[in-house]
């Protein structure tokens, strides 16, 4: 794949090759992410950074990403403060904000809606999640965090375990996920859901066909046992057509630590793409894990930032100028102590 000026859209652009590509420039862009160093690599740059439907992590992780590397970002959240509301297209959005931007992330409600506003662009459009479509960062930084998890107890992607819970129809993270992994050996993949709210049948399809070993179970705890990753989801309100519906799955499959002391091995990982639910009738990754040291989840987050520099690096054509551009930091540096949970 060439990353420079590319749109980066799907997880199905990608080999395993280009995988190993972002990862090596996440691992180097380590220092900057801590506050060791700055770069100004992208001075000059700007991130236009569109999301029409409610991120935290994600919107504030690519600009925080833009923002390490030197660049400028300009944001617009929600439909309400653009002029979408008053029928302006996507593409016409598309043609007038890349006039302003050097490189565009975008999250919208409808799948598809990023490739579609990409044709119209006249620079890249990065997928900050479309609809329930696909949400391929996500599955980068997941990726990355699954590899460093695992290398720490001595082991690959190659041959792991894992078993994604919860709302597997609507959920784009494990989409994007669930075809990452196809492209790796002998991965094997449990699918825990409600039958309804069952992975996309050409999602598993594509899976087993790669390889992938796929059991599908609507019971969590004895599905539990042999898996090296455990990664729970929400039930994805927002994509029922009403709040009864959802709430008909909620809570279902609740993973707390008297569970994960009972049912899992040791050491299994515990990741959440987030936010978790942590409503009472939800709560599907319960706060009483967060002294776990096997909870993953903030470690992804940190993971995000890394593996968004890397994208922007890749993509901007920089990733071999990012310490050229580099100088030591000056200021108190806090980034050192723990998370607190
Ligand atoms: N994981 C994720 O997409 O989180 P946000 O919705 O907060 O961006």
């Amino acid at each position: 794949m060439n990353f420079t000026g590319a749109h980066i859209l799907s997880i199905n652009q990608f080999q395993r090759e280009d995988v190993d590509r972002v990862f090596a420039v996440a691992d180097q862009m380590e220092p900057y992410a801590l506050r060791k160093r700055v770069t100004r690599v992208l001075e000059g740059a700007i991130l236009g950074n569109m999301f029409f439907e409610a991120s935290t992590r994600t919107r504030v992780s690519f600009g925080s990403a833009f923002n390490l590397l030197g660049g400028e970002v300009r944001e617009t959240a929600g439909f309400e403060n653009s002029a979408l509301v008053k029928g302006e297209s996507l593409q016409d959005t598309a043609r007038v904000l890349s006039g302003f931007s050097d490189v565009i992330c975008m999250r919208h409600p409808e799948a598809g809606s990023v490739a579609d506003f990409a044709t119209a662009s006249r620079v890249p459009v990065i997928n900050g999640g479309d609809g329930a479509n696909e949400h391929p960062t996500q599955a980068l930084l997941d990726l990355y965090t699954i590899r460093k998890e695992l290398a720490d107890k001595g082991r690959s992607v190659d041959g792991m375990s894992i078993a994604m819970i919860g709302d597997l129809r609507h959920g784009r993270t494990v989409h994007s996920l669930g075809k990452l992994l196809s492209l790796y050996d002998e991965v094997h993949v449990v699918l825990i859901s409600p039958a309804e709210l069952a992975l996309p049948e050409s999602i598993i399809e594509s899976m087993r066909s790669a390889g992938v070993e796929v059991t599908v179970s609507h019971e969590m705890t004895q599905s539990l046992a042999d898996v090296d990753i455990v990664y729970s989801t929400r039930i994805q309100e927002e994509r029922f057509s009403t709040k009864q519906e959802a709430d008909l799955y909620r809570g279902k499959f609740r993973l707390n630590q008297a569970i994960y002391t009972e049912y899992c091995q040791p050491n299994t990982v515990i990741m959440h793409p987030l936010p978790r639910d942590s409503r009472a009738d939800a709560n599907e990754l319960d706060i009483d894990l967060d002294d776990n040291p096997n909870l993953a989840i903030f470690r992804q987050t940190d993971n995000g930032l890394l593996v968004r520099m890397a994208l922007f690096a890749l993509v901007l054509d920089v990733a071999d100028k990012v310490d050229e551009f580099s100088h030591e930091v000056h200021w108190y540096n806090s980034r050192q102590r723990p998370i607190k949970s």
